[in-house]
């Protein structure tokens, strides 16, 4: 019922985590892998290992969560060793997904020259949005250097890519990053990353709730759906439709699976609520999907996919 065609790929699905989440070590993989997700994803690399910022660092709030990790990982190595190995032996039906975010263009055409060179042969997201790294900007919210990055890009690569973008506020904003993403062949957009530099307060302490940056950090979570929704919309209605959707934000359960479907968004991320549920969520989240299809008389997503109605 769920079945779902993503980037020429068969994924039992549409769920998976979203990098960051359950995804930093091997063993993290593994329990993705052996869960009900329909896909997996690892945690976004940088060419070397990084520890990330200070501790706390992510915090678990009643409607959503804040966090500044600061892109701690094992290295571009580590997780490339990881996928070149899993891509054949995955329970899951589809390929798997290679996540990088590099902390300078440069950095990231080496990562993706790599990645070309190589034999993997699934699917890679650049994440172009982590709101986390002091002094380094979301580079998403710069068109120009967007554009040229990916006009770089694709005199080189020819495997599947998607891009992971930070949330967009402004209607022109929308017109402005869909028509640079339009002149690519990219496979597909992953709206949103977190909502970047919000700010929790625990007012009894009076305090910040996480140690990096003074307390800013991304938001995630309920908090974020209508937000996320908005970009998934925007995107599905603004891109040709050669680029598929992948909705993250806010889906904790069945109804907001249907919501981003509904939208348009083909595949979906699941952080926050992954984050406090563990990979049971999956389980869980299915059953609910498939519980409203069968209420509505939804055979698959096909028969609801991209259909909002306006007014
Ligand atoms: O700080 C982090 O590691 C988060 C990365 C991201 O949101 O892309």
């Amino acid at each position: 019922m769920l079945n779902t065609t993503f980037a020429n790929a068969k994924f039992a699905n549409p769920f998976m985590n979203a990098s960051g989440v359950h995804c930093m070590t091997i063993e993290d993989l593994e329990e993705l892998k052996a869960s009900q997700a329909g896909a997996y994803i690892t945690k976004s690399s940088t060419l070397e290992k990084r520890e990330g910022n200070p501790l706390p660092r992510y915090v678990d709030l009643e409607l959503g969560s804040i966090n500044s990790m600061g892109l701690p990982n094992l290295g571009f190595d580590y997780y490339l060793d990881y996928v070149l190995k899993n891509q054949k032996e995955n329970a899951q039906e589809g390929p798997i997904f290679f996540s990088i975010a590099g902390m300078s263009v440069a950095e990231n055409i080496a990562m993706l020259k790599k990645i070309q060179e190589s034999y993997f042969s699934g699917i890679t997201e650049l994440n172009l949005s982590c709101p986390n790294v002091p002094g380094k900007p979301q580079l998403a919210y710069d068109f120009e250097a967007t554009e040229k990055l990916l006009k770089e890009v694709f005199t080189f690569f020819t495997k599947p890519l998607g891009v992971k973008l930070p949330p967009y506020f402004d209607l022109v904003h929308f017109d402005i990053m869909a028509e640079i993403l339009n002149q690519f062949p990219l496979t597909y957009v992953n709206s949103v990353n977190s909502i970047g530099n919000g700010l929790f307060i625990d007012p009894e302490a009076e305090s910040v709730v996480i140690k990096p940056k003074d307390g800013f950090g991304g938001i995630g979570g309920a908090y974020i759906k209508p937000t996320a929704l908005a970009n998934v919309r925007a995107f599905y209605t603004r891109l040709k439709p050669e680029i598929q959707i992948i909705g993250t934000g806010g889906i904790e359960t069945g109804q907001d699976a249907f919501e981003h479907l509904l939208c348009g968004a083909t595949m979906l991320q699941i952080g926050t609520a992954l984050h406090k549920e563990g990979p049971a969520i999956f389980d869980r989240i299915i059953k609910e999907l498939e519980e409203i299809m069968n209420q509505k008389g939804y055979q698959s997503i096909a028969d609801f996919h991209g259909k909002l109605k306006s007014l």
